[in-house]
């Protein structure tokens, strides 16, 4: 078999649901800086494992080298399209990771995946790109993702999260109030079109936050 078939398998296989590709069960957090999806989906991690499921929890970006220059980059880079590509790079790797688990039956709690960079990169890229930015985005994205059975995102007030983030050290560039507002607005769009989603108000507490998420796992 030559190489550029192989690849064209492997990248085929890729973005079947997790449900299809395995026997564990694949659940992601996202929101803005400063929504909690942290905690939230560590709590959430946690209340998996005590209810008896074997579940790992990870995140984006990654803790592995890939991760690290990642971090950089969000600091760093001056072309906002190799951070976004820095970013699809961690992923393609973190994905290859959750796969695997997947496969031996765990259950996965991911803290940010692809909805990150398409609501985050969507608001960057399309001052350079345009209109055409998610098509993009979701083309880069699609062979080295697996489809999560449940995207809960966490939604909360721009300017709540912002005041939340204030209390932190080492704001990033992120973590400006319009450029947030931005990002919001993306992911209530992505939540409309992806049938993975369901919205929790993240201005609750925590607790009621995760009731809603533990109700809405099928
Ligand atoms: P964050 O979850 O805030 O990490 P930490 O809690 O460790 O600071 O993520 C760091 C930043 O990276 C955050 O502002 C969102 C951004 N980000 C993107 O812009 N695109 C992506 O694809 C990912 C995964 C993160």
């Amino acid at each position: 078999m030559s190489s550029e078939t192989r690849i064209e398998r492997s990248t085929r296989a890729e973005p079947l649901s997790a449900a299809l590709a395995s026997k564990g069960r694949f659940f992601v957090f996202e929101g803005i800086d400063g929504s909690g999806k942290s905690t939230v989906s560590r709590r959430f991690a946690e209340r998996l494992t005590a209810v008896g499921k074997d579940v790992v929890w990870t995140a984006e970006p990654t803790s592995s080298w890939m991760g690290d220059q990642v971090r950089r980059a969000n600091r760093e880079a001056e072309s906002a399209f190799a951070e976004t590509l820095l970013y699809v790079a961690d992923r393609a790797e973190h994905t290859l990771q959750i796969r695997k688990w997947l496969e031996e039956g765990r259950w996965v709690v991911c803290d940010r995946y692809v909805g990150s960079t398409l609501a985050y990169q969507g608001v960057t890229l399309r001052r350079l790109m345009g209109p055409r930015t998610m098509e993009w985005l979701k083309a880069v994205n699609q062979p080295i993702i697996i489809r999560p059975d449940r995207t809960f995102l966490l939604k909360l007030d721009p300017e709540l999260a912002m005041s939340r983030l204030m209390d932190r050290e080492g704001r990033d560039k992120f973590e400006k109030l319009d450029f947030l507002r931005k990002v919001d607005a993306l992911y209530a769009r992505l939540a409309e079109d992806d049938p993975s989603y369901r919205v929790i108000d993240a201005s609750q507490p925590v607790e009621r936050v995760l009731d809603e998420a533990f109700l809405m796992i099928r």
